[in-house]
């Protein structure tokens, strides 16, 4: 019977063949330990040479790693393995043979790995780390379904920026000049007012010439965006939201998280509500900690936001940031305006922000004036301005970035495991 790797389960005792890879090997004169991975899963096949022929066993001793086979076995019960299987091994048959495989258990650098994306996926920690990414795209999707949002797709190729100038990657559409996407925002705004409640999910562009653990340049963002809802409104979705991932996460992923050495303990706390500190209390209580480095009206750089998080074990709401360090579509606080009713979520444990999102302006006039103080005059933003003449309702929304928050769920150091493959500033290979 051919199955795989996550399906032995159900075949226990009986006889199974599996098409794999050779991970790894350990043998001695009578016994080979061949450590076996299909993508579905990972399993030790035993070969004994008292019970094999002859030519079984010594294809055993000699395959060499990463070759791909058919192995025929019997299912066995073993708690010694983190799976639970073991795979009694009666027959080998090599498909394909992999010689010099680059990527050895040996420990390489990162540079290197990088280069070898392509093969590096085939390795445990990889794959677990994919496997959590997936894990968050289906509890999103699920989530977001369960509570009457409808998906919509935006736009790739634009002629707005939703959030600034500076970080485009511009292209030729045809003889008129397109940007890629940095946020559906804008669009989502659209088809919030014709369906209510909608999320997107799609890759987003960022021209950033950053380059540290939390920046890509081509990243994947979930943006809802919802009609009559106001500022506090939209926290509760977030953080509604954020937790349901992180309990999808422990509860499916648990070989994974294992297999990453995550601490458990700290993704169990990960249930709403979560904590809410003004912008103004979050400059008062960086000065108590002794940053003498920001100032009221200044942006949070990384150790900022670490301190901050660093006295919550969940993440934090930054809210009412100040008018001028944000884009121009954020409502104005009701009494103040230098602040705008915005909130960013900040990851525990150095992730730094997951979450930008804020009530969007929904007065003509206002928005008319705050895109020409941002000198957004052209015709790209007609249409969006045009949303605040035909029944124009307060609504808000958000933007998730998935690479951070499959980075801090699996609890991997760098973004750049968080994506199949990265784009980074000085890499576009593979
Ligand atoms: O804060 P940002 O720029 O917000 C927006 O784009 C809004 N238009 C979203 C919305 O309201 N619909 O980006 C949102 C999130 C960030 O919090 C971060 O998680 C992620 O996207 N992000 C990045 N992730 C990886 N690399 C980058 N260069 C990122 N820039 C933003
Ligand atoms: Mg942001």
């Amino acid at each position: 019977m051919k199955t795989t790797i996550s399906e032995v389960s159900h075949f226990i005792e009986k006889e199974v063949k599996i098409g794999a890879w050779l991970a790894n090997k350990r043998s001695s004169g009578k016994i080979a330990f061949l450590q076996l991975r299909d993508g579905t899963g990972f399993i030790q096949g035993v070969v004994v040479k008292a019970e094999v022929d002859e030519e079984v066993f010594q294809k055993a001793k000699s395959i060499t790693q990463e070759t791909s086979l058919y192995v025929t076995g019997v299912v066995k019960e073993d708690e010694r393995s983190p799976f639970g299987y073991e795979l009694s091994v009666t027959n080998i048959e090599v498909i394909h043979e992999a010689t010099d495989f680059p990527i050895t258990p040996k420990e390489h650098g990162t540079e290197f790995l990088m280069d070898n994306r392509h093969l590096w996926l085939r390795s445990k920690k990889q794959h677990a780390v994919m496997k959590i990414r997936n894990e968050i795209i289906r509890a999103t999707y699920e989530f977001f379904n369960n509570n009457g949002f409808a998906k919509v797709d935006p736009p790739i190729l634009t002629g707005s920026a939703p959030e600034g100038t500076t970080e485009l990657f511009q292209t030729k559409y045809f003889d008129e000049d397109a940007y890629l996407s940095q946020s559906g925002q804008l669009y989502m705004e659209a088809a919030a007012m014709a369906l209510g409640k909608v999320f997107s999910f799609g890759p987003t562009f960022r021209a950033e010439k950053s380059k540290t653990r939390r920046h890509l340049i081509e990243f994947w963002m979930i943006e809802p965006e919802m009609a009559f809802y106001e500022f506090e409104d939209n926290l509760i979705v977030q953080e509604n939201y954020v937790s349901y991932l992180a309990q999808s996460v422990l509860k499916n992923c648990q070989l994974e998280l294992n297999i990453l050495g995550r601490d458990l303990s700290k993704l169990e706390k990960i249930q709403a509500p979560f904590p809410r500190i003004s912008y103004d209390d979050a400059i008062k209580f960086l000065h108590e900690k002794g940053f003498n480095d920001i100032e009221w009206g200044d942006d949070f750089g990384s150790p900022h936001e670490t301190a901050i998080a660093e006295s919550f074990d969940k993440p934090v709401f930054i809210t009412h940031y100040p008018t001028k360090i944000k884009p121009f579509y954020m409502q104005p606080h009701p009494e103040r305006d230098d602040v705008v009713l915005c909130a960013d979520l900040i990851a525990p444990e150095g992730y730094g922000e997951i979450i930008g999102g804020s009530e969007r302006i929904h007065d003509y006039d206002l928005l008319k004036q705050r895109l020409e103080e941002h000198g957004l005059t052209s015709d790209a933003y007609k249409w969006y301005l045009e949303l605040r003449q035909y029944g124009s309702v307060p609504h808000s929304g958000f933007g998730l970035g998935l690479e951070r928050t499959v980075a801090w769920l699996s609890g991997v150091e760098h973004v750049r495991e968080s994506i199949p493959f990265p784009r980074l500033l000085n890499r576009l290979y593979p």
